[in-house]
């Protein structure tokens, strides 16, 4: 485990949700029928997007978030979730035991050695025929070609930015990357976009690879 997790705090301090309202993305509304059971992982919960719609429908969601003030936010639009306040790198995924695993523009926040080690986790806390959602930010993606013009970030390897002044990593990713992290799963769902971002702040573009796999 390299550097500090990013600190998000600052953002949600407001109290106001910072990345729109929560409700149930497109692509978990498209193939959350493939699920036998109910029990869902959110790695990085922040205001609980996803969260929130399936835990008001039924489901029984557990929160991680190393943000004590999402997860403040995230009790006020539902309180019936499991909310636990520490860092995704420290959480002990029970195994075999989730139905579906998500980790929405969470993981590019990470040392890709720490990715690997999370997916490793995930992998192991599904149950057999679960489901794992990610989303990460794109080598495509803006912020890819700011780092690198930026004073403030060092470029390593494979994608992997570091910034001295707060000791935190950076990783944008391929879709080949994201395949092969989840190549002994069945991909359900892969996308590498490009596009305009309005959910929150001033419009702005992202590159995103969304993927949804199966544990066979
Ligand atoms: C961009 S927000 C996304 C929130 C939510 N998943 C969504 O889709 O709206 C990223 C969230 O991940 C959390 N986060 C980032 N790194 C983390 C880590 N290492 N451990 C736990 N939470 C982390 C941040 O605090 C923040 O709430």
């Amino acid at each position: 485990m390299v550097g500090n997790p990013i600190n998000y705090d600052d953002k949600y301090v407001s109290g106001t949700p910072i990345w729109g309202n929560p409700k149930l993305d497109f692509y978990l509304k498209r193939y959350i029928s493939l699920l036998s059971g109910k029990k869902v992982l959110d790695l990085g919960i922040g205001e609980g997007k996803n969260s929130v719609f399936l835990a008001n429908n039924g489901y029984s969601v557990t929160g991680v978030d190393v943000s004590e003030k999402a997860l403040e936010i995230c009790k006020r639009y539902c309180s019936s979730i499991d909310f636990v306040n520490c860092d995704i790198r420290n959480y002990q995924i029970e195994k075999n035991h989730f139905d579906l695993i998500m980790s929405n523009s969470v993981l590019h926040f990470l040392h890709k050695d720490d990715v690997c080690a999370i997916v490793q986790n995930i992998k192991a806390g599904l149950v057999q025929n679960g489901l794992v959602y990610i989303s990460v930010f794109s080598v495509d993606d803006p912020g890819f070609m700011f780092k690198e013009n930026s004073g403030d970030f060092c470029k390593l390897d494979n994608g992997i930015f570091y910034r001295e002044l707060d000791d935190t990593y950076y990783s944008y990713f391929s879709k080949a990357e994201v395949l092969k992290l989840f190549s002994d799963f069945s991909t359900v769902f892969v996308s590498d976009e490009f596009g305009l971002d309005l959910s929150h702040g001033r419009p702005h573009f992202h590159g995103v690879i969304r993927y949804i796999g199966r544990k066979r």
